[in-house]
């Protein structure tokens, strides 16, 4: 019994410390909420004539405009050079993230994006 109090005291003397720390924490947080982490892509930034005219003239270029253009900025995609394995991962990753490529459409997109974005550009 001795022992099971004295390690008691013990943990409530280690805790005090926290527990003063915590209240200071408490009066030095602001009182607004600090603003969300700013996301990476500004998402939504153009309408879909502002996007068509972004991407370069070519096959593929209004289904790519229609499927690519609407949650980023083209100047994501026009800035790569990647070659068609690697675009057909992305357009994978915007699929999976809500893009919309209809199978019909999706080696246009691709190729469209490795023969204007590729690595010999
Ligand atoms: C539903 C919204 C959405 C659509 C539609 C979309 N993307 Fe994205 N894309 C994102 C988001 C969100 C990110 C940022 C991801 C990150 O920060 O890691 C991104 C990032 C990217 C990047 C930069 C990251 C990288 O891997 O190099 C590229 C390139 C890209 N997208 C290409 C495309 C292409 C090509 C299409 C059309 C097939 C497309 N996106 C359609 C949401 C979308």
């Amino acid at each position: 019994m001795v022992m099971r109090s004295g390690f008691g005291s013990a943990a409530v003397l280690a805790l005090a410390p926290l527990a003063v720390f915590a209240a200071a924490q408490a009066q030095t947080a602001p009182a607004v909420p600090a603003p969300a982490p700013t996301p990476a892509v500004v998402l939504a930034p153009l309408s879909p004539e502002q996007a068509l005219a972004a991407f370069a003239p070519g096959e593929g270029r209004e289904v790519t405009a229609k499927a690519c253009g609407t949650c980023h900025q083209p100047a994501l995609i026009i800035g790569k050079k990647y070659d068609a394995e690697n675009w057909s991962r992305v357009v994978d990753q915007m699929v999976d993230r809500g893009a919309v490529v209809a199978d019909a459409d999706y080696d246009t997109v691709v190729n469209y994006l490795a023969a204007h974005y590729g690595p010999q550009k």
